[in-house]
């Protein structure tokens, strides 16, 4: 035991779910606090948590973009010797206005570092971030990118007695057996536009990578991560990524299809017609011609949708940029051994529903 609390924000998301089977598991800590954004959200975690998980973790309702409401917190809880703060809270909207992504993204990771300080004279903070961001030298795609990186300079500069710590991760998928993840981000949006809309073409370039990591191996990277906290290991940053054994598009749209394929076929279904990549260019000469010659015999999805959609991918499908991993202890299963569950599970779930997914199309992450 090391007696040190441990305060995880954001627990309720993909992520943060993901860490509590972690903690329940038997992790040194003396206490597991777990913050939520609402009863709504703390109500739904707790009817689908595993009774050793709702054991573990004390639950607490808190909008952490409100300041004094989050520093209440520290009056609220038990007095700790140390702390570790978990901040995996985040607004991960791939299309949010710089304002609301600023205020989920910097203003929520300002109030929360305001809190590891009031919460007990030694407290270390973990910073969950992306892998498809960087605080140096890099061309942000999307207000998420920029404000993930924003947070993580004004930890740096401004709460360096807080000795933060940046653990980023790619792309989240579903666990790597049962390919259960408890909100669909990413790349799951995407599932959503081939199985409902069954489109013939997407633009992509096949050959760029698609960097994307089940949510178990995540969640026990992390975890190490917080054993090496709380041991008061040496700790560097950890970028929890796959690198290299990362699927290009189009080894993720095939393999996506396959899996979705199987998942109609036990469902009574057809198998989706076939679909293929095209470049941008030539995408965007298709849409303009299908347009001009009123075209009818090549059924697309509509059209304001795709092209939502697609504008949300874009930048992803045309510039793989991400950071290699580092700092992990295990290594990534290889994406061909869990693609299919992850598929599975989400089909399990969502398909036949009318496309909320889709309606959320900027929850990427
Ligand atoms: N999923 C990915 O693919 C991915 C990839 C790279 C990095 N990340 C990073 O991993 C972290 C977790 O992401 P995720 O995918 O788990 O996101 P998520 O599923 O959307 O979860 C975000 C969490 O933030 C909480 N939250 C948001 N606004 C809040 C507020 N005002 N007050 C209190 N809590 C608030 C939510 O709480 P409630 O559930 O209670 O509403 C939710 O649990 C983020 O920092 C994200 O940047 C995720």
């Amino acid at each position: 035991m090391t007696g040190a609390r441990l305060l995880v924000t954001g627990i309720g998301g993909a992520v943060g779910s993901g860490l509590a089977e972690f903690l329940a598991a038997g992790e040194p800590w003396a206490e597991v606090v777990g913050v939520f954004s609402g009863e709504r959200s703390r109500d739904a975690f707790l009817a689908r948590a595993p009774e050793a998980v709702r054991a573990r973790v004390r639950p607490v309702v808190r909008d952490l973009t409100d300041g004094p409401a989050t520093q209440a917190l520290a009056r609220e809880l038990t007095p700790a010797r140390r702390t570790v703060v978990v901040h995996a809270a985040a607004n991960v909207s791939w299309t949010a206005s710089l304002q609301a992504a600023r205020l989920g993204n910097v203003q929520v990771t300002r109030n929360v570092a305001e809190l590891a300080r009031a919460l007990s004279a030694d407290t270390r903070f973990v910073y969950v971030s992306s892998a498809y961001t960087a605080t140096d030298g890099w061309e942000y795609r999307n207000t998420y990118e920029a404000t993930k990186a924003e947070a993580e300079r004004l930890l740096r500069s401004e709460y360096a007695d807080l000795c933060p710590v940046v653990f980023s991760c790619s792309l989240v998928v579903g666990h790597s057996r049962t390919g259960a993840i408890s909100r669909f981000h990413g790349i799951y949006p995407l599932l959503g536009l081939i199985e409902r809309h069954e489109p013939p073409l997407l633009p992509g370039g096949r050959d760029r990578r698609i960097d994307i990591v089940p949510v178990d191996w995540v969640a026990g990277e992390l975890a190490a991560l917080l054993r090496r906290v709380a041991n008061g290991d040496p700790v560097t940053d950890v970028v929890a990524a796959s690198g290299t054994a990362a699927p290009r598009l189009g080894e993720l749209v095939t393999g996506a299809v396959e899996a979705l394929d199987r998942a109609r076929a036990a469902a009574g279904r057809a198998p989706l017609p076939e679909l293929t990549l095209v470049p941008f260019r030539r995408w965007e000469f298709l849409r303009r011609s299908l347009d001009a010659w009123q075209v009818r015999g090549i059924p697309m999805p509509d059209r304001a949708l795709l092209d939502r959609l697609i504008g949300v991918y874009r930048p992803y499908f045309e510039d793989d940029r991400v950071l290699p991993p580092t700092g992990t202890v295990t290594v990534c299963p290889p994406w061909s051994e869990y693609l299919d569950a992850a598929v599975a599970h989400w089909f399990a779930q969502r398909a036949g529903r009318r496309p909320r997914a889709l309606a959320r199309t900027g929850d990427a992450g």
